[in-house]
């Protein structure tokens, strides 16, 4: 056997399919014999509260969603091959929401209450090898509420089963660092640990680094030599010229391939082949400079990022790499290239791709810590489950090139005490955590008390200080800090629904101290123009300038880049989502998108807004985000309105005109010469619909989605501004629909329907994929409109 060859020596297999689940507790449910036939089949990852009823009595309330909780359980019957006795079997989480038990064949593996860390059991002297076992999990999402946003419940991340032999590298068990990068020659450091028996045999670990095109660049070699102890900790270096670095915008992937082999000592030569693990990984500097911000690979950039909750909204929390990566397109595209994981750590396929599309990470652990937010929240596990939970977090993570900052918790409540130090205790533990795992990245935490007096800032743990809000003492920080390091860890929380326009536009409202009557809206709507804030936040423009001021600030996050199910602040029943988002719930852009689009890229902008239908004669704020360009010129039918200029520190242009129906049109000129132009024409009634799908052509895999949009139509092709027809949705061929959606806060229908009526002209039909090829045909129709028809292959 030569070292080349190799097979796969471990197994990591996707353990989603072929579930039971039951809602409601089951007595005995635990035991590898119980009767789960008249259960439903389903395939992970699943999330039982987005399949439930909205209502206001729902024990997690608006603030959580209004959707259902409960108890839950899943089941599954699997065969373990003969040919696995002598290995080591394990089961992998990467998440369960929340308080989850595991049993196989009767025997319990372990209670974990965090919804949001993964985890993992061993299963290995519990398995019949050759026959027939039972997995049974309980999940218990009963007691609420727990979170202040919607948290989903059930075994809503990926599942897997790991198979390895006895002497295996360690679970989480590679630790990458560059501690030398140059753009002649990098140092790719890398720890491997190896558990087994202590053992008197040898092993050799070869470990090979690709490029990402598959080549090997370089191979490191070690004797691996178990002594009494049954782990061994491996350290390998590898020198690589020209090294391909990793940033935001070329996020180039390397690889290392480690293989175990065990050898005989007097010849050298490998008699097994024993494993194989693979870390991915980027190569890149950066530091955060007190005054010249963030610098990445010596370039000095701005953290232009965004914050977001893990659900993905119509679809729950059930993860979906295509919906999270329409998500980050969505967002890339507005020019974000930074994400905050508020509040809790992440799914690892959103960690894989910030790897892979380039977003600068802020990798949060905790909402809470020993003082609640919520009556049910981890502040009752915290005493128990912290170290655990952060080491994990920072084990699974920490490989991840698209990981810079760690955040130990967000808007803490220990913060504030005066008198009490328990704040400025926890904060030099976690710290100490983290940095005992991983001293590459700074420490952050996000706090809305900025001030000295805050325990956590105050207790010297913090490598960045990061600030929640606080946008008036930006500039003031270095006499606040002096020499110290700023991170806004999270901005702005603008508010806006989508579509919605209400005059004037010019003044900023702040709730609730001048939330009046006029702009509370019946249908519960937020004016889409950025004027109105919550009295912590400021509009998206105000942060932006005071952000773009000074270098010294490294970067923010705004608060947020999705709309996500919960926290309709500044209302409650009936909304039942968030009006935050820069764009909806279904993703469809709100007009500030544009805002950012015209200051974050290089990409050409001239977004108009509102739509142009209103009562004749009404005053109307026409409002313009524009760049590369020096002036905007608007018409009303044919008739110029003005020319208007940026200027200052402007971010927008605004013309009031009386209404009168027609064609408003605006022409965006640089030194005379017209650089783009945008028309909005009044709209007649609803005529047809239209359907658009982000991709017509998907993977055949039973996971991938293609997300169809409608919009409604008047004759001739105008979108109907404030369209709320129903439609209905058919499909046929090799696929289902998975969710529907509008972006409506407000609504409570169902998102697990073949149903949606459209919000403000547009609606969105998920559709996903079986493993079968072929084609899905969606036709929608909607009474009184021609229908429409997409056609979307899998392959
Ligand atoms: C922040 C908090 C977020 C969210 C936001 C709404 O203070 O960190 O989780 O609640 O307010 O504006």
């Amino acid at each position: 056997m030569g070292y080349a060859q190799a097979q796969s020596a471990r197994t990591v297999a996707d353990f989603d399919k072929g579930w039971k689940f039951h809602l409601g507790d089951v007595k005995d449910a635990d035991q590898a014999s119980a009767a789960d036939k008249d259960w439903r089949s389903l395939n992970l990852p699943h999330d039982w509260s987005i399949e439930g009823t909205f209502n206001k009595d729902n024990p997690a309330t608006p603030e959580g969603g209004a959707l259902p909780g409960g108890i839950g359980w899943y089941r599954k019957t699997f065969t373990v091959p003969l040919a696995s006795k002598g290995k080591q079997v394990y089961i992998d989480f990467d998440g369960v929401y929340q308080h989850s038990d595991v049993w196989v064949n009767g025997h319990h593996l372990g209670f974990r209450p965090n919804g949001y860390i993964s985890f993992w059991y061993e299963l290995t002297k519990y398995l019949n090898y050759g026959g027939v076992n039972v997995i049974a999990v309980k999940v218990d999402n009963s007691q609420q509420p727990n979170s202040r946003w919607y948290s989903g419940s059930g075994i809503y991340r990926n599942v897997w089963l790991v198979t390895t032999n006895p002497v295996a590298i360690d679970h989480w068990g590679t630790y990458v660092t560059t501690p030398n990068v140059s753009t002649k020659s990098a140092v790719v450091n890398i720890d491997i640990k190896v558990k087994g028996e202590p053992d008197p045999r040898y092993y050799k670990l070869i470990t090979t680094l690709y490029d990402a095109q598959g080549k090997p660049v370089k191979t490191a070699s070690a004797d691996v030599k178990f002594t009494k102890d049954s782990t061994v900790s491996v350290n390998q270096k590898l020198l690589i010229a020209n090294p391909k670095l990793w940033s935001v915008t070329t996020p180039y992937l390397y690889k290392a391939v480690s293989k175990l082999y065990r050898i005989s000592m007097l010849a050298n030569e490998p008699l097994a082949y024993i494993d194989t693990y693979t870390t991915p990984l980027g190569i890149r500097t950066f530091e955060f400079d007190a005054d010249k911000g963030f610098i990445l690979n010596g370039k000095p950039m701005k953290i232009l990022g965004v914050c977001d909750h893990h659900d993905l909204g119509s679809l729950g929390s059930a993860i979906n790499t295509r919906a999270l990566e329409r998500q980050l397109q969505i967002l890339k595209g507005m020019g974000v290239n930074g994400i905050r994981t508020s509040h809790n750590p992440p799914a690892p396929e959103l960690l894989d791709l910030c790897d892979k599309m380039g977003f600068i990470v802020m990798d949060e652990a905790f909402d809470m810590w020993k003082q609640e937010k919520t009556k049910y929240d981890y502040h009752l596990f915290w005493d128990e489950w912290h170290r655990k939970d952060l080491e994990d977090q920072i084990l699974r993570d920490r490989n991840h090139p698209s990981v810079f900052i760690w955040s130990i918790g967000n808007e803490i409540g220990e913060q504030y005490s005066k008198t009490d130090t328990v704040g400025r205790v926890i904060a030099r533990e976690l710290a100490g955590i983290v940095r005992s795992l991983d001293k590459t990245r700074p420490i952050t935490s996000a706090n809305n008390d900025p001030s000295v007096t805050s325990n956590i800032i105050a207790s010297g743990a913090l490598d960045l200080i990061g600030y929640n809000y606080h946008e008036n003492e930006y500039a003031g920080f270095h006499k606040r800090y002096p020499g110290k390091k700023f991170i806004a860890t999270e901005t702005t929380s603008g508010l806006e629904t989508r579509g919605y326009y209400d005059m004037p536009s010019d003044s900023i409202r702040i709730w609730p101290s001048q939330w009046d009557k006029p702009f509370v809206r019946e249908g519960n709507n937020v004016s889409a123009y950025d004027n109105v804030r919550p009295p912590w936040g400021s509009t998206h423009e105000a942060t932006w300038k005071v952000m773009k001021k000074y270098d010294m600030l490294s970067g923010m996050f705004v608060w947020t880049g999705f709309d996500y199910l919960g926290e309709p602040t500044p209302y409650s029943w009936p909304s039942r989502s968030s009006y935050f988002g820069i764009v909806d719930l279904a993703g469809f852009p709100k007009d500030i998108y544009y805002m950012y689009q015209s200051e974050w890229t290089n990409k050409t902008v001239l977004h108009i807004f509102p739509h142009w239908n209103w009562e004749a004669g009404k005053t109307v704020d026409v409002w313009a985000y524009y760049n590369n360009a020096d002036e905007v010129e608007l018409y009303l039918n044919g008739k110029s309105v003005g020319i208007k200029k940026k200027t200052g520190d402007d971010l927008h242009v605004m013309w009031r005109l009386k209404y009168e129906p027609g064609t408003l049109k605006a022409v965006s000129r640089k030194n005379g010469k017209v650089v783009l132009t945008k028309e909005i024409h009044t709209a007649g009634t609803p005529a047809k619909i239209e359907l658009t799908a982000d991709r017509s052509n998907i993977k055949a895999d039973g996971k991938d989605l293609s997300f169809v949009t409608v919009r409604i139509l008047d004759k001739d092709g105008n979108v109907v501004p404030d369209a709320d027809n129903l439609v209905n949705f058919k499909l046929t061929g090799v696929g289902t629909i998975a969710s529907v959606d509008n972006g409506d806060p407000v609504s409570h229908d169902p998102f697990k329907a073949h149903y949606r009526k459209a919000f403000h002209g547009l609606a969105l039909a998920i559709v996903q994929g079986k493993e079968l090829r072929g084609t899905i045909t969606l036709t929608a129709t909607s009474a009184g409109l021609a229908p429409a028809t997409v056609v979307i292959k899998a392959k």
